[in-house]
């Protein structure tokens, strides 16, 4: 087995695969991040036993196994850091104004033929799944005040075929749960051991994953529209072009009147005005206008 530190990763190469990771993803890496994409491609190469990047260059884009390999490009290069109950402000906003507005709401609309039944709603980018079953367990703690006849859908999607697995199985270990309450741990979790956690299935039912890019707004129309989108901490990665192709995507699949919320450090300065710009403290909150 070759040592992958010392293959040869020229300038030239580093540009050709962060371009076509740009193309493929709207992840974009600019030159201080040559070492970082080297470190998680090089178990690839390694795997492969290829000797150089520009091979690897090549398979993705001219071989006949290009597109699996471009599956294992996105498992290799994104950044899948997440956690359950994070950015707990966030979720407050969510859970005291976001939900109760849709709760009161339903009720008052509950005669109404045309009112849809299902609240959907969309974490997009969702890495291993946390955010989604954080957003079932919070609306499951409000069961009671759901209208009969009404129910809420949740998706999570990404584009690492990695993460989404990991999402299906549903089996946690401590440290994603540390910012989550005791209590719920034990109402929606079974404890495998003292290190794993699996979702218990009402919460696992709420929630269906896709792989879905981003980037491509032919996959997205194919959800449907959403009441409330979750895209946090996905943004972060793309340059402001890519922001603004995610961003109309995003409008584009959110009902009118309809919730975006982004990951703390986000905005969407520059990107979109077509958004209300709604504070709450110090958490900002998107609304479709
Ligand atoms: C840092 S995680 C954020 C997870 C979660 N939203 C949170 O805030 O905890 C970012 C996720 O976005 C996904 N992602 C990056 N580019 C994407 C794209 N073009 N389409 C879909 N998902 C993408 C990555 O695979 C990664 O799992």
């Amino acid at each position: 087995m070759q040592n992958t530190s010392n293959i040869d990763f020229s300038d030239e190469t580093f540009y050709k695969i962060r371009d076509l990771i740009y193309q493929l993803t709207g992840i974009f890496y600019n030159e201080q991040k040559k070492y970082l994409i080297e470190t998680r491609l090089s178990k690839r190469l390694t795997d492969l036993n290829l000797t150089n990047y520009e091979d690897y260059f090549y398979l993705l884009k001219y071989s006949a196994k290009q597109s699996d390999e471009i599956k294992e490009l996105f498992n290799s290069i994104t950044t899948n850091e997440t956690s359950f109950f994070r950015d707990i402000p966030q979720l407050k906003v969510f859970e005291d104004n976001v939900l109760r507005e849709i709760l009161e709401k339903i009720k008052i609309k509950e005669q109404s033929a045309n009112y849809s039944k299902k609240i959907r709603i969309w974490s997009a980018g969702c890495s291993t799944g946390e955010e989604p079953f954080t957003l079932a367990i919070i609306i499951m703690e409000h069961l009671s005040e759901i209208p009969a006849g009404f129910s809420f859908e949740i998706i999570g999607s990404d584009i690492s075929e990695n993460v989404l697995s990991s999402a299906r199985k549903g089996i946690y270990n401590s440290y994603t749960l540390r910012n989550t309450d005791l209590k719920l741990i034990e109402k929606y979790f079974d404890k495998i051991d003292n290190e794993q956690f699996q979702v218990k299935s009402n919460i696992k039912n709420m929630v269906s994953f896709y792989n879905i890019n981003l980037i491509h707004s032919d996959s997205i129309k194919k959800l449907g529209n959403f009441d409330i989108i979750f895209c946090r901490n996905v943004i972060i990665y793309f340059n402001n072009d890519s922001k603004k192709v995610v961003i109309s995507n995003l409008y584009d699949a959110l009902k009118n009147s309809a919730y975006l919320f982004l990951g703390h450090s986000e905005s969407l300065h520059f990107i979109s005005s077509s958004f209300k710009l709604v504070g709450f403290g110090k958490t900002p909150l998107y609304i479709k206008e």
